[in-house]
């Protein structure tokens, strides 16, 4: 197994359905063959119209920002991980730094997402990262570890397989502020060492983890260049297609 190379957007709460449309399509008009692998991350009420979209170009994807962790019923304004498969998204990602701060939560709740997501044929992208005070206080490292295995460890090394991980410092979130790539490079390490402990080494050296927070076309290189970064997760540069296709040059 190889580990693949990701360049995924993440559009957060972004883009009218025009202005998806068109950015979607200018993604798809701009990108140089290559085997970097494309994600755009988007809203829901884009899904299907970007998979008509993209459905022949072999190397884009797509994906939802989010998803319920129960099958169906009665959570009314709530999307179910049958609704995502059946408008063709292929990756969820899950976890983000934002949903865990602004709806309450935590690697327990992340973990059901992600068994419902793997349960119906789509590949989570599970967000991890700390913030600024966690940092300061030298547990970074600690905290993502908990993270991991918290939202991970109960998956068997065929699920594991399907997981794409993101480390996303918060304080590099939309502030401009990008670890260096000495600092992704060893948290990632962190990481795939935590994944190659519950796994093994075929699935850690496979998992693709990727770096997410304030990557530009003028950083991405640099940090896409350590050893244990196969790509990004990228925020404000993934609503421009010029930026971000450049991040999508930029392995
Ligand atoms: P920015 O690239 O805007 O910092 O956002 C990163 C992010 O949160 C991607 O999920």
């Amino acid at each position: 197994m190889e580990r693949k190379q990701i360049a995924a957007g993440n559009w957060k709460m972004n883009m009218d359905y025009n202005e998806g449309r068109d950015l979607a399509k200018a993604v798809v008009s701009g990108l140089q063959p290559s085997d970097v692998l494309v994600v755009l991350g988007t809203p829901y009420i884009h899904l299907k119209n970007i998979n008509g979209i993209i459905k022949d170009v072999s190397n884009i994807k797509l994906a939802a920002q989010n998803c319920h962790q129960e099958e169906n019923g009665a959570y009314t304004g709530e999307v179910s991980a049958a609704m995502l498969k059946s408008c063709g998204v292929d990756f969820v990602i899950l976890g983000h730094s934002e949903r865990r701060e602004y709806f309450g939560e935590d690697d327990k709740l992340i973990a059901r997402k992600i068994d419902i997501v793997l349960r119906h044929g789509m590949q989570p992208i599970y967000c991890c990262g700390e913030k600024l005070e966690v940092r300061e206080a030298g547990k970074h490292e600690e905290l993502v570890g908990e993270q991991v295995k918290t939202a991970l460890a109960h998956l068997t090394k065929e699920q594991m397989a399907q997981v794409v991980v993101a480390y996303e410092p918060v304080w590099a979130i939309g502030t401009g502020k990008t670890a260096t790539p000495g600092q992704a490079q060893q948290m990632h390490k962190h990481i795939r060492s935590i994944l190659r402990e519950k796994f093994g080494k075929e699935v850690a050296d496979a998992t693709s983890i990727l770096y997410g927070g304030s990557v530009k076309p003028g950083n991405a290189r640099e940090i896409f260049a350590q050893p244990d970064v196969d790509g990004g997760l990228i925020g404000g540069a993934a609503l421009k297609a010029s930026d971000f296709l450049a991040i999508a040059d930029s392995f």
